[in-house]
């Protein structure tokens, strides 16, 4: 459930009707819901009740400093993957030892700024990586706590881009040699062994792969502790998948992603920590556009928007679904139109959907497209030199942009022209 709804003919986000914030923002904008992020953070902290647990929201989904102080004041954690989100998340007013530091390339200075700032664990993932945060926490008279990162070589069954848990993937250890890195691990000087982290994929609509994973993330935990390991965290990754459409997808609930935790690795007295992002933020989230020009073409209309694949990358890298709705609701007998529904950027990736049916639109009309809140934003770029999107959040009846668009002028400014040109 979210709270996008149509109220007295227009789309509201919370109490606020989208024309509002058009008409002060103008378009395309991304909006967030205050009451949506908060209702989905605590659905995974009643699943994982009352296993001693911590929700560290992936910042990579959303990471604008707003949303994350919103989750952070609930008592959220941060997964961070980069020494900029980690400073998003500080930014934000979280407690480094809420923050978890994943990804498979962390730079030596990356681990400083953690080490010396506060941090609940690093995710390693490879060993010369052990070995550099090692040598670095050493340096700094420092300990690391850490967890090494598994590959289960189990097929998340997602798109091909976004799986991470085959053995083929770049990410973490495969899960065969992982008793001798943890003997490397507990070796070293500066390093802290702690427990266990797996993330096998994201937009996973199954539980299968889940369980497959987390059976293997405890046998391997009782091997560790056999081994003299205190392995007394486990980190499971995020994942779920969300519905895109409102029609027939039914992924699994966080109650029984809950329910398979608890039943996979509920006993072995672990404290629990999950990653997930899109679950959070994807259906807190719309990305509204105007229609420019509704162009009829051979055999097809187009519906020409100011979005486009800068703003919102999903449809033209990974054919991902999004619904795309009109702000004013159609009258129930409206028949609807079906349209190529494309942006201005030049090249034919740029489009959103194709005969894709919805109200007959015009030119100045606005659209939202749903489920945009996660890898939305945080993905757009100025490519066509189309300022970056701004972000607006809505607490019930309030919004504030939470991110300007830049203007031509700031635009311009960030190149410069050498003195010798
Ligand atoms: N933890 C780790 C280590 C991850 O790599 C990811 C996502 C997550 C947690 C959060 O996964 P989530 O709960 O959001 O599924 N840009 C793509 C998705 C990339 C996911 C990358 N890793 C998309 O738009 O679908």
């Amino acid at each position: 459930m979210d709270h996008f709804l149509y109220k007295n003919g227009t789309l509201h986000a919370e109490d606020v009707a989208l024309t509002d914030i058009a008409a002060s923002v103008g378009t395309p904008f991304y909006v967030y819901s205050a009451a949506t992020l908060t209702r989905h953070y605590h659905l995974f902290t009643e699943a994982l009740s009352p296993l001693p647990h911590m929700v560290c929201f992936a910042i990579k989904s959303l990471s604008n400093v707003a949303v994350l102080k919103l989750l952070g004041d609930l008592g959220a954690g941060m997964d961070v993957v980069s020494g900029g989100e980690y400073r998003r998340a500080r930014a934000a007013g979280v407690p480094g030892d809420r923050i978890v530091f994943s990804g498979v390339g962390k730079t030596r200075e990356e681990m400083r700024l953690a080490l010396t700032g506060g941090i609940r664990q690093f995710n390693v993932e490879s060993e010369p990586e052990l070995r550099a945060l090692s040598e670095v926490a050493t340096s700094l008279g420092l300990s690391a706590p850490i967890t090494i990162r598994v590959n289960p070589d189990v097929d998340a069954k997602t798109h091909a881009k976004i799986a991470t848990g085959k053995s083929e993937n770049k990410f973490g250890i495969p899960i065969a040699r992982a008793r001798e890195v943890y003997a490397e691990a507990a070796r070293l000087p500066g390093i802290e062994v702690i427990g266990v982290d797996v993330h096998i994929g994201s937009q996973l609509t199954e539980l299968a792969p889940f369980e497959q994973a987390y059976l293997k993330v405890a046998d391997l935990t009782r091997q560790l502790r056999a081994d003299g390991h205190n392995i007394r965290r486990l980190d499971l990754g995020g994942g779920l998948g969300i519905p895109y459409t409102r029609s027939n997808e039914a992924p699994p609930l966080p109650m029984d992603y809950g329910a398979l935790i608890k039943r996979t690795v509920g006993d072995l007295g672990c404290e629990i920590e999950i990653e997930p992002g899109r679950l959070i933020s994807g259906n807190a989230g719309l990305l509204v556009a105007s229609v420019i020009y509704v162009k009829n073409g051979e055999g097809r209309d187009f519906l020409i928007l100011d979005a486009a694949m800068n703003d919102l990358v999903r449809p033209s890298m990974y054919d991902a679904h999004h619904d795309i709705v009109p702000v004013i609701e159609p009258a129930p007998a409206v028949e609807a139109a079906v349209y190529d529904v494309v942006g201005p950027v030049c090249e034919t990736g740029d489009t959103f959907a194709k005969g894709r049916p919805v109200a007959p639109l015009g030119e100045g009309d606005l659209v939202a497209f749903r489920s945009a809140g996660a890898y939305g934003a945080v993905m757009a770029s100025e490519y066509n030199t189309r300022p970056l999107v701004p972000e607006v959040l809505v607490g019930g009846d309030h919004f504030a942009v939470i991110r300007q668009r830049p203007t031509f002028d700031e635009i311009l400014n960030r190149d410069t022209i050498p003195s010798w040109l």
